[in-house]
């Protein structure tokens, strides 16, 4: 990771782990037979090494079907307090099996476990008493998101004059000052 870059991608690291943290949360975005999708999701995990950010799902999802289709997303981040935008892009891809997603979904509360244990898919019509699956279907639901970045956009706004700068996977992440 070139230095110019590296203080980004160790805040969306810290993001992925700090509770609040602005940049826990951002949106998602991806293309669905031409039509663009956009949606917030919760940033798990950063490998800086590997530019690769996670996310959990329900493999059921809308975004997961898109991903089937065109598997390439932009995942944007925004810390209002700092004026800083990111913008993440690159190929993404949906894992179901191995033992990170296994971890991973050992690591959720029941809480969280309750969010895949529903019988319809997420974006379907919702009947009346709707069923909840087992534990072990609801397993079978979740899914690992990973959007390996070949492209970073930042937008650093500041009162005399907004920054950016691009940094793309092919040139070795050297930074490339843009136009605002
Ligand atoms: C603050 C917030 C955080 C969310 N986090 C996630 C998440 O981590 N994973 C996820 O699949 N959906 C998350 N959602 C729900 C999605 O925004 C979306 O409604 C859902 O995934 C279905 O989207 P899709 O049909 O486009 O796949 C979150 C929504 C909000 C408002």
């Amino acid at each position: 990771m070139n230095p110019a870059g590296a203080a980004y991608w160790r805040q969306l690291a810290r993001a992925a782990t700090e509770r609040g943290h602005p940049m826990r949360v951002g949106a998602l975005a991806t293309v669905h037979d031409g039509q663009p999708q956009v949606r917030m999701v919760v940033l798990r995990s950063v490998d800086i090494d590997h530019a690769v950010l996670c996310a959990y799902t329900d493999r059921r999802s809308g975004k997961v079907a898109a991903l089937k289709q065109a598997a390439r997303a932009e995942w944007m981040f925004y810390d209002s307090g700092a004026g800083l935008q990111l913008r993440l892009a690159g190929p993404a891809e949906v894992h179901q099996q191995g033992d990170a997603v296994d971890a991973a979904w050992a690591g959720l509360h029941a809480g969280q476990r309750r969010e895949y244990q529903m019988a319809t898919a997420p974006g379907t019509p919702l009947k009346q008493g709707a069923a909840s699956v087992s534990d072990t279907t609801a397993r079978q639901h979740f899914a690992v998101l990973s959007l390996h970045a070949d492209r970073l956009d930042v937008l650093q706004l500041e009162r005399q004059q907004h920054h950016r700068t691009r940094f793309c996977r092919h040139s070795q992440w050297a930074p490339e000052a843009l136009t605002p």
